[in-house]
C-alpha cells in the first residue's frame, strides 16, 4: 500500500461511487419512500423531499465525504483527530454510531421480509391470479408474514448473518463487488417495470399523484419526515458516507461523486413510485397502505404479468441485495468505531457488534406479531407522548430517521462548514475535482452548508414540535 496508513482503500474511483450508491440506494428508496409518499398524500411531499435533497442533503454529503477523506478515519476518530483533545465534536461521531446501531436493527427486519418474498415468489405464490379473489389473496401474504413472529425472527437472523459475513471480508472484496454487479441490474429492472406500468390504466392518476402538487395532506410532521428521509435515503447524518469517504484515494474528487450518488438515489426513488403507484390506482388499493405497500402492490401486478414468477423473484432478489449493500454500510460504521478506536480485530468487532444489533433487532421482528412490542408498546407510547402511538419498530424508525439523522447532519454541516481550517477545506474540495476548484461554486456550497442547511434543519424541527 502506497499510503503511510494501513487503511484499506477502494480499488478504483468507480469503487467508491458504486459502494456509496449501494449504501444510498436501499429499502429507503424502494420500500420507505413510496409508502411515506402515499401516507403524506403524494406530490407536495415529493417536492419538499426534492428540495431537501438539493438544499440540505447534497451540500451535507459533500461536507461529510470531505471530512472522511481528510481524516482517513471513521466518524468518532475523524472528529477526534480534527479537533483538540476532549472536544465535544466527538459526540457527533458517537451519535452516528448509535444511530447506525438503531437503524440496522429494524432495517434487517424489512430486508428479511424481502427475503421471505423471494421464497414466496419461488413457490409460485405470485403467478396466475385471475379472479378478483385470487388477486386479493396475493396481497394477503404480507399480513400473514407481518403477524408471524417466528418467520420475522428467522429472516432477520439470516439477513444479519449475511451482512456480518460480507463486512468481515472487508471493504474491497465484499462491498465493492456486490455493488458493481447489483446496482446496474436494479436500475435496468426498475426501468422495465416502469415501462410496464405505463401500460396500466392507473398510470395517469399515479403520475399526477406523485408529480402534481397536492398540499391537502401535508403536515408539519410530514415536512419533518421529508427532511428525515432525505438523510435516510442518502445515508447521511451518521457518518456512513464519512466512513466510505475515508477509504477514498487522494485523486478522487468529492463533489462530482456526491452529485452522481444523490442523482442516482433520487432517480431510483422516483422510479420506484412510478412502478408502484400505477398498480395501486389500477387495482383500487390504498396509497396510504403503510409499511406493507411495496409487498402488497408489486406482487399484485406480478401475479397477472406473463412470466410473473420470474419478475417477482428478480424484483425481490434485487430488493434484498439493495438492502444488503445498505446494511453493510450501517454495520461498517458501527464496527469501524471498534476497529479504529479500540484497535479490535475486524472479524472480532464485526461479529460482536453484529450480534448485539441482531439481539436489539428482535423486538422489531416481533412488532407485528406480539402484543408486547406491537399494540401494547403502541399504547405505552400513546400514553406517554399522546397522538396515536407507535409500535417498537415504527418508534425506532421515527426516532432515528426524523430526529437522530437530521441532528447528526446538523453537527456534520456545522463541523465541515465552520470548524475545519479554511485552507484545508478549500484544498480538499478542489482536490481531484474541477468543479470544486471553481471559487463561486465553492463559496455557494460553503454558505449553503454553513447557513442555509442548518437553518432549514432547525426550522423544520421547531415546526415539528409545534414551536413554529
Ligand atoms: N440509505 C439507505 C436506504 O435508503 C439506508 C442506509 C444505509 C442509511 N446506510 C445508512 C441511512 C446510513 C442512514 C445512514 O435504504
Amino acid at each position: 500500500m502506497s499510503d503511510a496508513t494501513q487503511r484499506s482503500q477502494w480499488g478504483s474511483k468507480a469503487g467508491f461511487v458504486l459502494a456509496a450508491a449501494g449504501s444510498a440506494v436501499g429499502l429507503g428508496n424502494l420500500w420507505k419512500f413510496p409508502y411515506i409518499t402515499g401516507e403524506n398524500g403524494g406530490g407536495a411531499f415529493v417536492l419538499i423531499y426534492l428540495f431537501c435533497i438539493v438544499v440540505v442533503g447534497l451540500p451535507i454529503m459533500v461536507g461529510e465525504v470531505f471530512v472522511g477523506k481528510l481524516a482517513q478515519k471513521a466518524p468518532v476518530g475523524a472528529f477526534g483527530d480534527l479537533t483538540p483533545k476532549g472536544s465535544p465534536w466527538k459526540l457527533v461521531g458517537a451519535l452516528g454510531v448509535a444511530t447506525g446501531f438503531i437503524i440496522l436493527s429494524y432495517y434487517s427486519v424489512v430486508a428479511g421480509w424481502a427475503m421471505h418474498y423471494v421464497y414466496l415468489a419461488c413457490t409460485g405464490a405470485f403467478s396466475g391470479a385471475e379472479t378478483p379473489e385470487q388477486i386479493a389473496a396475493v396481497g394477503e401474504h404480507f399480513g400473514a408474514l407481518y403477524a408471524n413472529p417466528g418467520l420475522n425472527v428467522f429472516w432477520h437472523t439470516v439477513f444479519m448473518a449475511m451482512t456480518v459475513g460480507i463486512v468481515i471480508v472487508g471493504i474491497q472484496k465484499g462491498v465493492e463487488l456486490a455493488a458493481r454487479i447489483l446496482m446496474p441490474t436494479l436500475f435496468v429492472m426498475l426501468i422495465a417495470l416502469v415501462g410496464y406500468a405505463t401500460t396500466m390504466e392507473g398510470f395517469g392518476q399515479a403520475a399526477d399523484f406523485v408529480f402534481g402538487v397536492h398540499t391537502d395532506q401535508l403536515t408539519g410532521a410530514g415536512v419533518l419526515e421529508a427532511l428525515g428521509h432525505s438523510f435516510f435515503t442518502l445515508s447521511l447524518g451518521m457518518g456512513a458516507m464519512l466512513t466510505y469517504g475515508s477509504y477514498m484515494k487522494k485523486a478522487d474528487g468529492v463533489v462530482a461523486t456526491s452529485v452522481v450518488i444523490s442523482g442516482l438515489d433520487t432517480g431510483v426513488a422516483l422510479l420506484a413510485c412510478l412502478a408502484l403507484f400505477p398498480i395501486t390506482f389500477t387495482y383500487g388499493m390504498e396509497a396510504a397502505g403503510g409499511p406493507g405497500l411495496v409487498f402488497v402492490n408489486m406482487p399484485t401486478a406480478f401475479a397477472q404479468m406473463a412470466g410473473g414468477t420470474l419478475w417477482a423473484i428478480l424484483f425481490f432478489v434485487l430488493l434484498t441485495f439493495a438492502a444488503l449493500t445498505s446494511a453493510i454500510s450501517l454495520l461498517e460504521v458501527v464496527a469501524s468505531y471498534f476497529i479504529d478506536e479500540l484497535k479490535w480485530k475486524r472479524w472480532h468487532a464485526v461479529t460482536l457488534t453484529g450480534a448485539v444489533i441482531f439481539v436489539f433487532g428482535i423486538p422489531s421482528a416481533l412488532s407485528g406479531g406480539t402484543e408486547l412490542f406491537g399494540t401494547g408498546f403502541q399504547e405505552l407510547v400513546k400514553s406517554v407522548f399522546g397522538g396515536d402511538g407507535k409500535n417498537w419498530f415504527d418508534s425506532l424508525d421515527y426516532l432515528a430517521s426524523n430526529w437522530m439523522l437530521p441532528l447528526g447532519g446538523l453537527g456534520i454541516a456545522l463541523f465541515a462548514g465552520w470548524r475545519i481550517d479554511d485552507v484545508k477545506r478549500r484544498e480538499g474540495i478542489a482536490e481531484g475535482s474541477k468543479l470544486g476548484a471553481v471559487v463561486p461554486f465553492y463559496l455557494a456550497w460553503l454558505w449553503t452548508l454553513r447557513i442555509v442547511a442548518p437553518i432549514a434543519i432547525v426550522l423544520v424541527m421547531l415546526h415539528a414540535v409545534g414551536v413554529l
